[in-house]
């Protein structure tokens, strides 16, 4: 299985966002399966811990990247400190809300800089190594988005947006390059037991309810790189298209206001 996934995408792979959660879980399955890691996160000890932990337990190299990816010169920086590796999978992680409120309840900076980590980052990801791939002929990107990407809702305005923003990307990408031997899949996620998941709800006082293992999340994604454009984890047609099957918009979005928040209306 180790040389499946370096045999055909490369030697090096890179996680934005690597270093808990999902991204930590992608991170540990890819060196299972021989693949050298680019973890990249803000913090530096975390990061550290993260890839410590990873040489520590597989036989493969690491190389730790700190930087922010909502600053907008994140993934320059990211490809200048990655210029010498053959990257052949990318895996854009990172986009998590920490706060699930009304939209005028947060102030437009986060807004914007939730739209910048989430948005401009996956596309530019996309960009700066994804031409690379295409141009050698093989690679795998993945875009790690939500359930939240299927309608609008209450408190999800810019999260929801966002995810959807990645979804149309992936599915996009992979439709130019599923002849190009660059495969791209669009990870649709619900709820996911990380810290930034536990954070969230913590906060809002929320139950989790039930919980993906993000470790059953990446192992399932790396195993259907191929089978995109859009891979649902957790529903019994994960090729298929959204759970709200031919539900109005209008319903769409108030059965999403509720499971949302409790600022959904009903009416
Ligand atoms: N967990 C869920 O229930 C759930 C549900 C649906 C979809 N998803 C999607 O799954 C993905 C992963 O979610 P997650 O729950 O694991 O949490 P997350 O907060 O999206 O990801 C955590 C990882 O990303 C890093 N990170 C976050 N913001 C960053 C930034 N601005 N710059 C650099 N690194 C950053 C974190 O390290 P630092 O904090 O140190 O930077 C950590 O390594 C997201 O795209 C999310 O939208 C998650």
């Amino acid at each position: 299985m180790a040389e499946a996934l370096t045999g055909k995408y490369g030697p090096w792979g890179v996680v934005a966002g690597g270093s808990d959660g999902v991204g930590a879980a992608f991170a540990h399955a890819m060196a299972a399966r021989g693949m050298n890691v680019v973890l990249v996160a803000r913090r530096v000890p975390v990061l550290e811990a993260s890839a410590a932990e990873i040489r520590a337990k597989y036989d493969v190299e690491t190389r730790t990247v700190a930087l922010d990816l909502g600053a907008p010169d994140a993934l320059s920086e990211l490809t200048r400190a990655t210029s010498d590796l053959e990257v052949g999978l990318f895996v854009y992680n990172a986009g998590g809300d920490d706060r699930s409120v009304a939209f005028l309840d947060k102030d437009l900076g986060t807004h914007l800089g939730l739209v910048h980590r989430n948005c401009v980052g996956p596309l530019e990801a996309a960009y700066r190594f994804g031409g690379p791939m295409v141009a050698r002929g093989r690679g795998a990107v993945v875009l790690v988005t939500s359930g939240a990407a299927w309608a609008g809702g209450a408190t999800l305005a810019a999260y929801g947006a966002t995810k959807a923003f990645d979804l149309i990307l992936a599915e996009s990408l992979w439709a130019e390059w599923r002849t190009r031997g660059v495969d791209v899949l669009g990870l649709v996620l619900g709820k996911t037991d990380t810290p930034s998941m536990r954070r969230a709800f913590d906060a809002e006082g929320k139950p989790y309810g039930e919980l993906a293992d993000p470790d059953d999340v990446a192992a399932e994604a790396l195993d259907h790189l191929a089978d995109g454009p859009t891979w649902i984890h957790g529903s019994d047609t994960p090729t298929g298209g959204s759970p709200f099957g031919a539900l109005s918009r209008r319903d769409a979005v108030l059965a999403m206001s509720r499971g949302a928040s409790a600022h959904g209306d009903d009416t």
